[in-house]
Protein backbone atom coordinates (compact mmCIF):
# COMPACT_ATOMS: atom_id res chain seq x y z
CA UNK A 1 0.00 0.00 0.00
CA UNK A 2 1.56 3.32 -0.97
CA UNK A 3 0.98 6.19 2.09
CA UNK A 4 -0.28 9.52 0.71
CA UNK A 5 0.79 12.57 2.98
CA UNK A 6 -0.74 15.20 2.88
CA UNK A 7 -0.87 18.91 4.19
CA UNK A 8 -3.76 20.24 2.81
CA UNK A 9 -6.92 18.70 0.65
CA UNK A 10 -6.95 16.09 3.07
CA UNK A 11 -10.51 16.47 4.92
CA UNK A 12 -12.69 14.15 2.42
CA UNK A 13 -10.21 11.13 2.10
CA UNK A 14 -9.24 11.13 6.04
CA UNK A 15 -13.09 11.43 6.05
CA UNK A 16 -13.90 8.59 3.95
CA UNK A 17 -10.81 6.22 5.56
CA UNK A 18 -12.11 6.35 9.03
CA UNK A 19 -15.99 6.02 7.97
CA UNK A 20 -14.66 2.48 6.29
CA UNK A 21 -12.76 1.53 9.17
CA UNK A 22 -9.12 2.13 7.71
CA UNK A 23 -6.59 3.78 9.73
CA UNK A 24 -4.65 6.86 8.99
CA UNK A 25 -2.04 9.52 10.77
CA UNK A 26 -2.91 12.40 12.15
CA UNK A 27 -0.99 15.36 14.06
CA UNK A 28 -2.16 15.83 17.97
CA UNK A 29 0.12 18.81 20.19
CA UNK A 30 1.63 16.51 21.67
CA UNK A 31 2.50 13.71 19.58
CA UNK A 32 1.30 12.22 15.90
CA UNK A 33 -1.82 9.53 16.96
CA UNK A 34 -2.31 6.71 14.61
CA UNK A 35 -6.42 7.28 14.42
CA UNK A 36 -9.42 5.15 13.68
CA UNK A 37 -13.23 4.96 14.69
CA UNK A 38 -13.22 4.96 18.86
CA UNK A 39 -17.01 3.81 18.04
CA UNK A 40 -15.55 0.77 15.58
CA UNK A 41 -14.41 -2.46 16.87
CA UNK A 42 -12.26 -3.53 14.19
CA UNK A 43 -10.74 -0.04 13.71
CA UNK A 44 -9.18 -0.80 17.45
CA UNK A 45 -8.16 -4.18 16.50
CA UNK A 46 -6.54 -2.89 13.44
CA UNK A 47 -4.87 -0.22 15.31
CA UNK A 48 -3.15 -2.83 17.52
CA UNK A 49 -2.13 -5.23 14.91
CA UNK A 50 -0.31 -2.19 13.09
CA UNK A 51 1.24 -0.70 16.33
CA UNK A 52 2.01 -4.72 17.48
CA UNK A 53 0.53 -3.16 20.66
CA UNK A 54 -0.63 -5.83 23.37
CA UNK A 55 -4.69 -6.09 23.27
CA UNK A 56 -5.22 -5.08 27.00
CA UNK A 57 -3.31 -1.62 26.66
CA UNK A 58 -6.20 0.66 25.65
CA UNK A 59 -6.28 3.49 23.58
CA UNK A 60 -7.49 7.47 24.37
CA UNK A 61 -10.38 8.70 22.46
CA UNK A 62 -9.99 11.84 20.92
CA UNK A 63 -12.82 14.66 20.84
CA UNK A 64 -13.94 17.63 19.26
CA UNK A 65 -15.88 19.72 21.34
CA UNK A 66 -16.49 18.98 25.28
CA UNK A 67 -20.20 18.15 24.91
CA UNK A 68 -19.20 14.83 22.81
CA UNK A 69 -17.99 13.45 26.17
CA UNK A 70 -21.77 12.87 27.15
CA UNK A 71 -22.15 9.98 24.83
CA UNK A 72 -19.31 8.08 26.04
CA UNK A 73 -19.19 8.25 29.51
CA UNK A 74 -21.43 6.66 32.41
CA UNK A 75 -21.63 10.31 34.17
CA UNK A 76 -19.83 12.74 34.85
CA UNK A 77 -20.26 15.40 37.58
CA UNK A 78 -20.42 19.29 36.65
CA UNK A 79 -17.07 19.54 39.17
CA UNK A 80 -15.20 16.93 36.76
CA UNK A 81 -16.81 19.08 33.51
CA UNK A 82 -15.55 22.76 34.99
CA UNK A 83 -11.95 21.20 35.61
CA UNK A 84 -11.94 19.59 31.81
CA UNK A 85 -13.07 23.33 31.03
CA UNK A 86 -10.07 24.34 32.79
CA UNK A 87 -7.39 22.50 30.57
CA UNK A 88 -9.47 21.64 27.22
CA UNK A 89 -8.55 21.70 24.67
CA UNK A 90 -5.17 20.67 25.48
CA UNK A 91 -2.69 18.03 26.81
CA UNK A 92 -4.67 16.25 29.87
CA UNK A 93 -6.61 12.59 29.23
CA UNK A 94 -9.03 11.60 32.00
CA UNK A 95 -10.11 8.20 32.35
CA UNK A 96 -14.04 8.18 33.50
CA UNK A 97 -16.20 4.92 33.51
CA UNK A 98 -17.19 4.18 29.59
CA UNK A 99 -20.88 4.03 28.53
CA UNK A 100 -22.00 1.10 26.00
CA UNK A 101 -21.24 2.32 22.59
CA UNK A 102 -17.25 2.68 23.93
CA UNK A 103 -16.79 -0.96 22.82
CA UNK A 104 -14.23 -2.95 25.05
CA UNK A 105 -11.75 -3.49 22.11
CA UNK A 106 -11.07 0.15 22.35
CA UNK A 107 -10.68 0.15 25.62
CA UNK A 108 -8.44 -2.96 26.23
CA UNK A 109 -11.06 -4.61 27.91
CA UNK A 110 -11.71 -2.35 30.50
CA UNK A 111 -14.64 -0.80 31.90
CA UNK A 112 -13.17 2.85 31.57
CA UNK A 113 -12.36 5.02 29.38
CA UNK A 114 -9.77 7.63 28.44
CA UNK A 115 -10.59 10.89 26.48
CA UNK A 116 -8.75 13.96 25.13
CA UNK A 117 -9.78 17.10 23.69
CA UNK A 118 -6.47 17.78 21.97
CA UNK A 119 -5.28 21.76 20.75
CA UNK A 120 -4.66 20.94 16.69
CA UNK A 121 -7.31 21.99 14.46
CA UNK A 122 -6.28 19.40 12.16
CA UNK A 123 -7.11 16.21 13.85
CA UNK A 124 -10.46 18.21 15.72
CA UNK A 125 -11.34 18.96 12.03
CA UNK A 126 -11.26 15.29 11.46
CA UNK A 127 -13.37 14.52 14.34
CA UNK A 128 -16.37 16.61 13.14
CA UNK A 129 -16.16 15.71 9.74
CA UNK A 130 -16.20 11.99 10.68
CA UNK A 131 -19.00 12.77 13.44
CA UNK A 132 -17.09 10.13 15.34
CA UNK A 133 -14.62 10.16 18.09
CA UNK A 134 -11.62 8.97 17.00
CA UNK A 135 -8.86 6.58 18.78
CA UNK A 136 -5.38 7.42 18.53
CA UNK A 137 -2.28 5.89 20.57
CA UNK A 138 1.08 7.69 19.49
CA UNK A 139 1.81 6.96 15.61
CA UNK A 140 5.33 4.57 17.26
CA UNK A 141 5.46 0.62 16.61
CA UNK A 142 4.92 -0.36 20.09
CA UNK A 143 8.30 0.37 22.41
CA UNK A 144 9.84 3.02 19.95
CA UNK A 145 10.22 6.08 20.93
CA UNK A 146 6.93 8.20 19.95
CA UNK A 147 6.36 10.37 16.80
CA UNK A 148 6.94 14.15 16.86
CA UNK A 149 7.70 14.40 13.17
CA UNK A 150 6.26 13.00 9.54
CA UNK A 151 10.11 11.74 9.26
CA UNK A 152 9.62 9.47 12.25
CA UNK A 153 5.66 8.03 11.48
CA UNK A 154 6.64 7.27 8.30
CA UNK A 155 10.14 5.25 9.59
CA UNK A 156 7.57 2.92 11.45
CA UNK A 157 4.47 3.05 8.88
CA UNK A 158 5.77 3.91 4.91
CA UNK A 159 3.42 1.90 3.16
CA UNK A 160 1.79 0.70 5.93
CA UNK A 161 -1.19 2.71 5.88
CA UNK A 162 -3.06 4.65 3.36
CA UNK A 163 -2.79 8.45 4.87
CA UNK A 164 -0.59 10.72 6.95
CA UNK A 165 -1.39 14.46 7.64
CA UNK A 166 1.28 16.51 8.07
CA UNK A 167 1.14 18.96 10.79
CA UNK A 168 4.53 19.72 11.16
CA UNK A 169 6.81 19.16 14.39
CA UNK A 170 4.30 18.34 17.05
CA UNK A 171 4.42 21.46 19.12
CA UNK A 172 4.43 19.87 22.78
CA UNK A 173 6.55 16.58 22.17
CA UNK A 174 5.65 14.22 25.10
CA UNK A 175 1.93 12.52 25.42
CA UNK A 176 -0.61 13.87 27.61
CA UNK A 177 -1.19 13.96 31.40
CA UNK A 178 -3.58 11.38 32.05
CA UNK A 179 -5.37 11.44 35.19
CA UNK A 180 -7.85 9.09 36.27
CA UNK A 181 -11.13 10.58 37.83
CA UNK A 182 -12.73 7.35 38.75
CA UNK A 183 -11.87 7.11 42.70
CA UNK A 184 -12.22 9.69 45.01
CA UNK A 185 -8.97 10.66 45.04
CA UNK A 186 -7.98 11.69 41.44
CA UNK A 187 -4.36 10.39 40.08
CA UNK A 188 -2.11 10.85 37.62
CA UNK A 189 -1.32 8.12 36.01
CA UNK A 190 1.15 9.45 33.42
CA UNK A 191 2.99 12.57 34.04
CA UNK A 192 2.76 15.07 30.86
CA UNK A 193 3.11 18.99 30.39
CA UNK A 194 0.70 19.40 32.68
CA UNK A 195 1.47 19.20 36.05
CA UNK A 196 0.62 18.24 39.35
CA UNK A 197 0.75 21.75 40.53
CA UNK A 198 -1.66 22.83 38.02
CA UNK A 199 -4.10 20.46 38.46
CA UNK A 200 -3.86 21.00 41.81
CA UNK A 201 -5.60 24.32 42.09
CA UNK A 202 -8.71 22.67 40.79
CA UNK A 203 -8.63 19.00 42.38
CA UNK A 204 -6.97 19.71 45.37
CA UNK A 205 -6.53 15.88 46.84
CA UNK A 206 -4.89 14.99 43.37
CA UNK A 207 -2.09 12.48 43.79
CA UNK A 208 0.34 10.78 41.68
CA UNK A 209 -0.65 7.12 40.90
CA UNK A 210 2.88 5.94 41.00
CA UNK A 211 4.14 5.68 37.95
CA UNK A 212 7.58 5.47 38.97
CA UNK A 213 7.13 2.64 41.21
CA UNK A 214 7.88 -0.50 39.82
CA UNK A 215 5.90 -2.60 42.33
CA UNK A 216 2.84 -0.02 41.56
CA UNK A 217 2.72 -0.86 37.64
CA UNK A 218 0.47 -1.28 35.86
CA UNK A 219 -2.00 1.51 36.68
CA UNK A 220 -2.16 2.69 33.30
CA UNK A 221 -1.77 -1.01 31.63
CA UNK A 222 0.71 1.05 28.88
CA UNK A 223 3.09 1.62 31.64
CA UNK A 224 4.39 -2.05 32.30
CA UNK A 225 5.40 -2.67 28.64
CA UNK A 226 9.28 -1.42 27.22
CA UNK A 227 8.50 2.21 26.17
CA UNK A 228 10.10 4.80 24.02
CA UNK A 229 13.91 2.77 23.49
CA UNK A 230 16.52 3.26 21.29
CA UNK A 231 18.70 0.63 19.98
CA UNK A 232 21.88 1.34 21.68
CA UNK A 233 22.58 1.35 25.51
CA UNK A 234 21.22 4.33 27.19
CA UNK A 235 21.58 6.01 30.72
CA UNK A 236 20.17 8.74 32.01
CA UNK A 237 23.00 10.26 33.90
CA UNK A 238 21.95 12.83 37.09
CA UNK A 239 23.80 15.25 39.89
CA UNK A 240 26.45 18.06 40.29
CA UNK A 241 29.37 15.54 38.43
CA UNK A 242 27.52 14.14 35.47
CA UNK A 243 29.49 15.59 33.06
CA UNK A 244 33.02 14.38 34.65
CA UNK A 245 30.99 11.22 34.84
CA UNK A 246 30.39 10.71 30.87
CA UNK A 247 33.54 12.36 29.79
CA UNK A 248 35.34 9.14 31.87
CA UNK A 249 32.71 6.80 29.94
CA UNK A 250 33.94 8.19 26.74
CA UNK A 251 37.09 7.89 27.46
CA UNK A 252 36.64 4.55 28.55
CA UNK A 253 34.92 3.30 25.78
CA UNK A 254 37.29 4.77 22.50
CA UNK A 255 36.02 2.10 19.65
CA UNK A 256 32.62 2.14 20.81
CA UNK A 257 30.14 4.74 18.78
CA UNK A 258 28.88 7.34 21.76
CA UNK A 259 26.19 9.56 21.96
CA UNK A 260 25.92 12.74 24.71
CA UNK A 261 22.39 14.05 25.08
CA UNK A 262 23.63 17.53 26.94
CA UNK A 263 22.02 20.80 28.13
CA UNK A 264 22.82 23.88 26.15
CA UNK A 265 24.56 25.49 28.75
CA UNK A 266 26.42 21.94 29.07
CA UNK A 267 27.21 21.26 25.90
CA UNK A 268 30.68 22.94 25.01
CA UNK A 269 32.49 20.58 28.34
CA UNK A 270 31.95 17.66 25.02
CA UNK A 271 32.87 19.81 22.33
CA UNK A 272 36.29 18.07 21.78
CA UNK A 273 35.14 14.41 22.25
CA UNK A 274 34.80 12.44 18.88
CA UNK A 275 31.33 11.66 20.02
CA UNK A 276 27.97 12.31 18.28
CA UNK A 277 26.41 15.48 20.79
CA UNK A 278 22.85 16.72 20.76
CA UNK A 279 21.81 19.70 22.52
CA UNK A 280 18.66 18.82 24.04
CA UNK A 281 17.61 22.51 24.90
CA UNK A 282 17.71 24.10 27.93
CA UNK A 283 17.47 23.32 31.47
CA UNK A 284 15.28 25.84 32.12
CA UNK A 285 13.02 25.55 28.86
CA UNK A 286 11.46 22.23 29.26
CA UNK A 287 9.35 22.48 26.33
CA UNK A 288 12.45 22.94 24.53
CA UNK A 289 13.07 19.77 25.74
CA UNK A 290 10.25 17.99 25.59
CA UNK A 291 9.97 18.90 21.69
CA UNK A 292 13.22 17.45 20.97
CA UNK A 293 13.46 14.44 23.08
CA UNK A 294 12.46 11.46 20.84
CA UNK A 295 13.40 12.93 18.04
CA UNK A 296 17.01 12.68 19.35
CA UNK A 297 16.62 9.22 20.82
CA UNK A 298 15.30 8.25 17.10
CA UNK A 299 18.59 10.06 15.90
CA UNK A 300 20.55 7.64 17.99
CA UNK A 301 18.88 4.72 16.20
CA UNK A 302 19.89 6.46 12.72
CA UNK A 303 23.42 7.01 13.75
CA UNK A 304 23.48 3.10 14.90
CA UNK A 305 24.78 4.67 18.19
CA UNK A 306 26.06 1.63 21.09
CA UNK A 307 25.74 3.97 23.97
CA UNK A 308 24.15 7.33 24.50
CA UNK A 309 24.36 9.17 27.72
CA UNK A 310 21.77 11.72 28.60
CA UNK A 311 21.90 14.31 30.89
CA UNK A 312 19.27 15.69 33.67
CA UNK A 313 19.07 17.52 36.58
CA UNK A 314 16.07 19.82 37.02
CA UNK A 315 13.53 17.05 38.49
CA UNK A 316 10.48 19.53 39.07
CA UNK A 317 7.08 20.67 36.81
CA UNK A 318 7.15 19.87 33.05
CA UNK A 319 10.82 18.22 33.79
CA UNK A 320 8.95 15.34 36.12
CA UNK A 321 7.51 14.27 32.80
CA UNK A 322 10.50 14.39 30.88
CA UNK A 323 12.62 12.31 32.94
CA UNK A 324 9.55 9.81 33.16
CA UNK A 325 9.96 9.44 29.68
CA UNK A 326 14.08 8.87 29.79
CA UNK A 327 13.93 6.71 32.83
CA UNK A 328 11.84 4.28 30.44
CA UNK A 329 13.66 4.99 27.17
CA UNK A 330 17.35 4.19 29.38
CA UNK A 331 15.18 1.12 30.71
CA UNK A 332 15.84 2.76 34.23
CA UNK A 333 19.43 2.96 33.76
CA UNK A 334 19.54 5.68 36.32
CA UNK A 335 23.24 6.93 37.33
CA UNK A 336 23.67 9.05 40.42
CA UNK A 337 26.77 11.36 40.06
O1 LIG B 1 -0.82 12.79 23.93
C1 LIG B 1 -1.36 11.68 23.87
O2 LIG B 1 -2.03 11.22 24.81
C2 LIG B 1 -1.18 10.87 22.58
C3 LIG B 1 -1.85 11.62 21.44
C4 LIG B 1 -1.87 10.84 20.15
O3 LIG B 1 -3.13 12.01 21.83
N1 LIG B 1 -1.69 9.55 22.72
C5 LIG B 1 -1.07 8.58 23.46
O4 LIG B 1 -1.67 7.34 23.39
O5 LIG B 1 -0.07 8.77 24.10
P1 LIG B 1 -0.95 5.99 23.84
O6 LIG B 1 -1.86 4.91 23.39
O7 LIG B 1 0.43 5.94 23.33
O8 LIG B 1 -0.97 6.03 25.39
C6 LIG B 1 -2.19 5.83 26.06
C7 LIG B 1 -1.96 5.51 27.52
C8 LIG B 1 -1.48 4.09 27.73
O9 LIG B 1 -0.46 4.09 28.72
C9 LIG B 1 -2.74 3.40 28.23
O10 LIG B 1 -2.45 2.31 29.02
C10 LIG B 1 -3.43 4.52 28.99
O11 LIG B 1 -3.22 5.64 28.18
N2 LIG B 1 -4.88 4.29 29.10
C11 LIG B 1 -5.80 4.31 28.10
N3 LIG B 1 -7.02 4.01 28.56
C12 LIG B 1 -6.90 3.77 29.89
C13 LIG B 1 -7.80 3.39 30.92
N4 LIG B 1 -9.08 3.19 30.68
N5 LIG B 1 -7.30 3.25 32.18
C14 LIG B 1 -5.98 3.47 32.42
N6 LIG B 1 -5.08 3.82 31.48
C15 LIG B 1 -5.51 3.96 30.23
MG1 LIG C 1 2.44 5.55 23.14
Amino acid sequence: MKTLVLKENYESIATNLIKNGEIIVVPTETVYGLAGDALNKNSAKKIYSLKGRPQDNPLIVHISEINEIYRLVCDITTEQLNFLEHFWPGPLTVILKKSNIVPIETTGGLETVAIRMPNNNIIREIIKCTNTPLAAPSANLSGKPSPTRVEHVLEDFDNKIPLVIDGGQCELGIESTIIDLTSSVPRILRPGVITLEEIKKYLPNVEYGGFCEEDNLPIAPGMKYKHYAPEGKAYLVCGDNKSEYILNEIKSKIDKKIAVISFSENISKYENQTVLLFDMGSKLKPIEVSRKIFHLLRKCDEYNVEYIYIEFENESGIFVAIKNRLIKATSHNLINT
